[in-house]
């Protein structure tokens, strides 16, 4: 048996992000994984299969929608869901697999089986124990559900459910217009289904710069999403093939009951630390069921670390694989540190929906003057040409130093053009310095840079 630097519980972006970055490094690495192929909720069930189905479907869109007009006639494509589903799987499979690879290539171990921690320095997975100096916890989350609904994953599912559906259902009741229900809620909106999404806010997607939300829903509903928003889901009651939908609104008034043909429960996740012996080792959880960590993902154990999901923060793949590779420069004894305050969110919708930093509610409630940028893509040359001109960009900066505190975007290519600012953020940049950078022309790009301007003297083209 051999002895590890480090053990790696988990193989999803925050675990495989890790381990490389440990090899990398030099540290005798090995990563526990129970399920068949690498790569976690991201890669088997989550991110990289929705994007397979969110792209074939955006593709369907723009064939039935503006084809006709771009001169490219013909009949309009039909929808082979089997073939659909089979250009997913071999998608999560190219992933899974590049991650084996990377394994072997950076000579990291996988751990066939579920892990757990007899004590500080040992996993066992399986009949066998293995010793570590170092133990990193990178076990993610699962998909919560609602007292008085019950999960069945055919008609009442979570988002892992909801990729693989047995037929394209006539009718779906989304619980939750969060990122996974909105994402999903397009997919199946595009293939056809009647899509009633029910949240319990007076609007969609929390936390979200608010004029932001208010323009993605009405852009939803033109796609043909139903919203009841201030109502919430009291039960579920679901047959072999159908369920019906009991919510009430939260101003008063009767129950509601609607019928669907798959209820989607996207109400948030948890984080997944089951069966890795935490409590007998004393490993300190907060009441929201995630491990306390400090700066160095250290938890209250010597010699036990967690990433991801399962700590504090936003659940987001990328803010996990940057804490791994904290982690892992951290156990090298290197002094890494991850900026919070700069960690885009991105809803890969169409149009795309990206944020960064603040927003013009999160700075009124701490008093702060700030000054707004925002450029409509109606005014993008490229936008306008590729039917894409819903939305805008909008840059908030410190009203004294131009520093540039926050910026939202809807629109194409959102979740790409975020980064630029990331990186503007990430230098301390002021909004008059994406302003004097040269952008090509025609790209979307130019709306990003508009929208500095607009901070300033005015953009040009609005
Ligand atoms: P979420 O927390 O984003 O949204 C859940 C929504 O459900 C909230 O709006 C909440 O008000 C609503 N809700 C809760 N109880 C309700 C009730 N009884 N009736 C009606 N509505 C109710 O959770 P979601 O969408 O499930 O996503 C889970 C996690 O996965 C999030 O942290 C998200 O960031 C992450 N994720 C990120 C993706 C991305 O970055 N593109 C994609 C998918 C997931």
């Amino acid at each position: 048996m051999a002895r590890y630097d480090v053990i790696v519980i988990g193989s999803g972006p925050g675990g495989y992000v890790c381990a490389i970055r440990c090899a990398q490094l030099g540290l005798k690495t090995a990563v526990v994984e129970g399920r068949e192929t690498l790569g976690g909720t991201c890669l088997n069930v989550g991110c990289i299969p929705s994007k397979a189905l969110l792209h074939a479907t955006h593709m369907l869109h723009e064939a039935e929608h503006n084809f006709a007009e771009m001169g490219l006639k013909g009949k309009s494509p039909s929808v082979d869901w089997k073939q659909m589903l089979a250009y997913k799987e071999k998608t999560i499979g190219q992933n899974t697999s590049g991650i084996e690879f990377l394994f072997k290539k950076n000579k990291i171990d996988w751990l066939k089986g579920w892990g757990s921690i007899p004590a500080p320095g040992k996993v066992t997975v399986g009949d066998e124990t293995h010793e570590a100096k170092n133990i990193v916890i990178a076990s993610g989350s699962e998909a919560t559900s609602l007292p008085g609904v019950e999960i069945d994953e055919k008609v009442v599912v979570t988002s892992t459910g909801a990729l693989e559906l047995g037929k394209v259902p006539k009718t779906m009741v989304v619980i939750g217009a969060g990122v996974i229900g909105l994402e999903l809620g397009s997919v199946y909106a595009r293939l056809g289904s009647q899509v009633t999404v029910v949240e319990y806010l007076d609007h969609v997607t929390p936390g979200m710069d608010a004029e932001v939300s208010r323009t993605f829903q009405k852009l939803l509903k033109k796609q043909g999403l139903e919203f009841i928003l201030s109502a919430a889901v009291q039960k579920v009651e679901a047959t072999k093939t159908k369920a019906k939908v009991t919510y009430a609104p939260r101003d008063g008034g009767d129950a509601v009951v609607i019928d669907a043909d798959t209820v989607l429960v996207a109400t948030g996740r948890k984080p997944y630390t089951d069966g890795l012996n935490l409590d007998t080792l004393g490993v300190e959880i907060t009441e929201r069921g995630q491990i306390k960590t400090d700066a160095r993902y250290a938890t209250n154990v010597p010699g036990i670390y967690a990433i991801g999901d399962c700590i504090a923060g936003p659940m987001l793949a990328h803010k996990a694989e940057d804490e791994g590779m904290a982690c892992a420069e951290g156990l090298a004894g290197q002094s890494p540190h991850v900026n919070y305050g700069v960690i885009p969110g991105v809803i890969y919708t169409h149009p795309e929906v990206a944020n960064v930093g603040e927003t013009e509610e999160t700075l009124k409630a701490a008093g702060r003057a700030y000054k707004t940028g925002k450029f409509s893509f109606m005014g993008n040359g490229r936008a306008k040409a590729n039917f894409a001109a819903d939305g805008f960009v909008k840059i908030l900066a410190d009203q004294t130093t131009d520093r540039i505190l926050g910026a939202h975007i809807i629109g194409p290519m959102a979740g790409d053009l975020i980064h630029e600012i990331c990186v503007a953020m990430e230098f301390g940049a002021a909004a008059e310095d994406v302003a004097r950078t040269c952008h090509a022309h025609p790209t979307y790009s130019e709306a990003v840079r508009e929208a500095a301007l607009a901070c300033g003297d005015g953009p040009i083209h609005s």
